[in-house]
């Protein structure tokens, strides 16, 4: 009887295990972005929306809004930095993020808007 029922439970555990692990692994495809831009220290300059030491982060998207190549633009800038775009302040870089790091980042940022 018992075993019955785990033959006939099983299919649908193995199913919702599967479902369980892909949520998993999306997760970590995607990650908290948010967190990474905070242990890089990025909102000790910018905030979400208006400006602080630098532009908000939907100021940015706004701007770049329909530009294809800002991704890697942003990216670059995010790890070398730079100055001149919104004003006479500049960025410093930011050389411990990984390229994949800057580019998630400035995707990111693209999206805050
Ligand atoms: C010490 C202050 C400071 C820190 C820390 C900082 N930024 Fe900036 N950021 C600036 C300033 C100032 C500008 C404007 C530079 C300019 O006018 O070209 C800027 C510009 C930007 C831009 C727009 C660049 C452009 O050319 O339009 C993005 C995107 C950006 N920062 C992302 C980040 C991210 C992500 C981090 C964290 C890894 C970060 N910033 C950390 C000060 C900072």
């Amino acid at each position: 009887m018992l075993k019955e029922w785990i033959r006939r439970i099983a299919p649908r555990g193995a199913a919702a295990l599967a479902f369980g692990l892909a949520l998993a692994a999306s997760a970590q495809a995607a990650p908290d972005l948010k967190a990474l831009a905070d242990k890089n220290g990025c909102f000790s300059c910018h905030g979400m929306q208006g400006k602080l030491v630098g532009p908000g982060f939907a100021e940015v998207a706004a701007r770049y809004k329909g530009d294809s190549e800002a991704t890697g633009k942003l990216a670059r800038k995010i790890q070398e930095g730079g100055k001149g775009v919104w004003g006479r302040i500049p960025m410093p870089p930011h050389p411990s993020l990984k390229d994949e790091e800057a580019r998630q980042l400035a995707a990111w940022v693209l999206e805050a808007g």
